[in-house]
């Protein structure tokens, strides 16, 4: 929801956050020598619970970005070359506390029960110390339901399917209520019809507890049915190509996917989207 239209809960004071990219530029040491710039100067804030889709040409830089505001850093390269990432006003070098990642690979401890992966962050110090165990086992075993995962708690990931370990990397994620979420193409391995329920249910679990959220995806259809707001990079080096909002309450039917708001809001992506030099996909679904 667009924290101002959406029909679904006000989010509670707790959830508000504030994220600002100043000026980023990223370099990485290019594989002939020299550097390769990949980020250019973008400036970008993020200023109330939502759902943020960016969107780009492959390589353009849309992982860069995302793994630079979760504290994700490469080896070997200063992240960001330039400019400053604030959370709430303060400048953030490192991975924040409040947030957290989703990845495109599930990333589920094959040797843990669906229970024990859920439960894998709050075995460590920072969660351990937040959230006492009553809560955290009596959190998961709901989450659980709510991602329709009860009767599985007791299996290993190699006895779900790819939806459903995605369901367990996602329930991971939002049992610990963070305030940032961002996702790296969590559903792109999925799917067409997995990828749907994938994104009803994280449709569902946002209306119970609203958080920020930055959300990469090469699917337009998946940047209009998830989107408050949609951030188009151009190709590399990223810049902000098109920034736009849309004040349409989720779930959106397949009508509203099919209306002429909705096309208007596709022809604009793929408008930036196909300048890109011919490498990448794109894919609309609808
Ligand atoms: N640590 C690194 N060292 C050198 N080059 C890197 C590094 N990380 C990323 N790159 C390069 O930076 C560019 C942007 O990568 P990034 O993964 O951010 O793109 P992306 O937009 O997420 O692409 P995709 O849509 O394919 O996931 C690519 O050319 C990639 O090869
Ligand atoms: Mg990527």
């Amino acid at each position: 929801m667009s924290a101002q239209s959406d029909s679904s809960p006000q989010p509670e004071a707790a959830t508000a956050v504030s994220i600002e990219l100043k000026d980023i530029v990223q370099e990485y040491p290019a594989s002939g020598g020299g550097i390769t710039r990949v980020v250019d100067g973008v400036n970008l804030v993020f200023e109330r619970p939502g759902i943020n889709m960016l969107l780009g040409p492959s390589g353009c830089g849309k992982s860069t970005i995302l793994h630079m505001l979760g504290g994700v850093r490469p080896m070997n390269a200063k992240t960001p070359t330039s400019g400053k990432i604030l959370i709430d006003g303060v400048e953030c070098h490192d991975a924040h506390d409040d947030s957290v990642m989703v990845f495109q690979r599930y990333s589920n401890r094959p040797d843990l029960s669906v229970f024990d992966n859920v439960a894998f962050p709050f075995r460590l110090n920072l969660w351990k110390k937040r959230v006492p165990e009553a809560e955290w086992r009596k959190r998961i075993s709901d989450m659980l339901e709510s991602v329709g995962l009860a009767d599985k708690r007791n299996l290993r990931p190699s006895q779900l399917s790819g939806g459903q370990n995605q369901r367990v990397a996602l329930a991971r994620a939002l049992v610990l209520r963070p305030r940032i979420l961002l996702m790296d193409e969590p559903f792109g391995a999925l799917d067409a019809q997995t990828r749907e329920e994938m994104q009803l249910l994280l449709i569902d679990l946002y209306k119970e507890r609203p958080c920020l959220v930055v959300f990469v995806t090469h699917d337009v259809t998946e940047a209009l049915v998830l989107g408050d707001r949609v951030i188009v990079l151009s190709p590399q080096p990223a810049k902000i190509a098109d920034d736009f909002t849309i004040d349409v309450p989720r779930p959106r039917s397949t009508t509203w996917q099919r209306s002429e708001e909705a096309l208007q809001h596709e022809k604009r992506i793929l408008a930036q989207l196909h300048k890109a030099p011919g490498k990448g996909t794109v894919r609309v679904t609808v």
